[in-house]
């Protein structure tokens, strides 16, 4: 799904969102295990103001298990955040999602029963920018596959909830938000993970990023899936990451007549090992921290 957000779009998105959270209980924001910033939109707090929310970190399967603990550590100690990594695919950690929302909303179970009244069960909106996996989590959690497409402009459909076991309801349509466009090294990590279409950058300069991202912060995983001997030491040298980038072309057969690297061949290959985990599993961003510190490509 590639959503082009205008401005009009997105006071929309919020406004539906916003009419969402008067009937829920409990928001889940999911994000990116791999970029938990980038996969965040810019004005979350604003839109979802105190509405308890666990943040649920997708596609934990193509992630840095090491990044992925700190980021969970970030949220709990700088957000008061709950952060849960799950693959919706696969269907791990998924069912953690409603002890999760149950211990968020103790208070308000617990003065249920206080009154007398049996707790009904928790009802819960998926929020996400696009290409996160909502879709994913909410098949996952019903057990059957729903044409979960979001909102679209100008169309209006009664909610539905969909019965998570006895103690959830999911309305069957997530809330779609927005990332960070303006930023250039969101960009670069939407466009990394595959969540944004590469004709926005060039194909050529995210597999740049990526390869001095992965020089910087998976050497040993990187020489050893292009059996590469050596890496270079200095990130900002430009002639020797495109040289490693026509290492890996060459070694793969990506060559035009005449014996030159095709570097645009070279970038598909290294841009697709990158995304479904064949290099490793790889967090593009730390807490604190994002794919290129400076850019440099000229
Ligand atoms: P959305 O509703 O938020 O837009 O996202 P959607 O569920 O459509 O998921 C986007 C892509 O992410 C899909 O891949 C989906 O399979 C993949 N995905 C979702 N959850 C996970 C996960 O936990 N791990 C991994 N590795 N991938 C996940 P696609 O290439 O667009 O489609 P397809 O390959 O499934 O056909």
């Amino acid at each position: 799904m590639n959503i082009q957000w205008f401005p009009g779009h997105m006071t929309r998105a919020r406004r539906q969102i916003q009419e969402k959270l008067k009937l829920i209980d409990v928001v889940i924001e999911l994000l990116d295990a791999r970029i938990p910033q980038s996969s965040r939109n810019p004005m979350i707090d604003e839109i979802l103001k105190d509405k308890p929310r666990l943040v649920v970190l997708n596609k934990n399967d193509l992630a840095d298990p090491k990044v992925t603990a700190e980021w969970i550590r970030y949220f709990a100690e700088t957000e008061n955040l709950d952060a849960l990594p799950i693959d919706a695919s696969t269907g791990f950690g998924v069912k953690e999602i409603i002890p999760r929302a149950k211990k968020l909303l103790a208070h308000k179970i617990e003065a249920q029963i206080r009154k007398g009244m049996r707790p009904r069960a928790i009802r819960a909106l998926i929020v996400g920018i696009p290409n996160v996996g909502k879709s994913t989590l909410i098949n996952h959690m019903a057990g059957r596959k729903i044409a979960a497409t979001g909102d679209k402009p100008g169309v209006t459909k009664a909610q539905q909830w969909i019965k998570v076991g006895t103690e959830m309801e999911l309305l069957d349509t997530p809330g779609i938000l927005w990332p960070k466009f303006e930023d250039q090294q969101v960009g670069l990590a939407l466009a990394a993970t595959g969540a944004i279409r590469e004709e926005i950058l060039h194909l050529d300069e995210i597999a740049y990023y990526s390869i001095q991202y992965l020089i910087a912060n998976y050497p040993e995983e990187l020489k050893e899936r292009y059996s590469l001997d050596k890496l270079p030491t200095d990130l900002e040298d430009n002639q020797a990451i495109l040289a490693v980038m026509e290492a890996i072309g060459r070694k793969r057969g990506a060559i035009v007549s005449g014996g030159r690297v095709d570097l645009d061949k070279a970038s598909v290959i290294i841009l697709r090992e990158l995304r479904n985990g064949k290099i490793t599993r790889i967090s593009l961003e730390t807490p604190g921290a994002q794919i290129a510190a400076e850019p440099i490509m000229e």
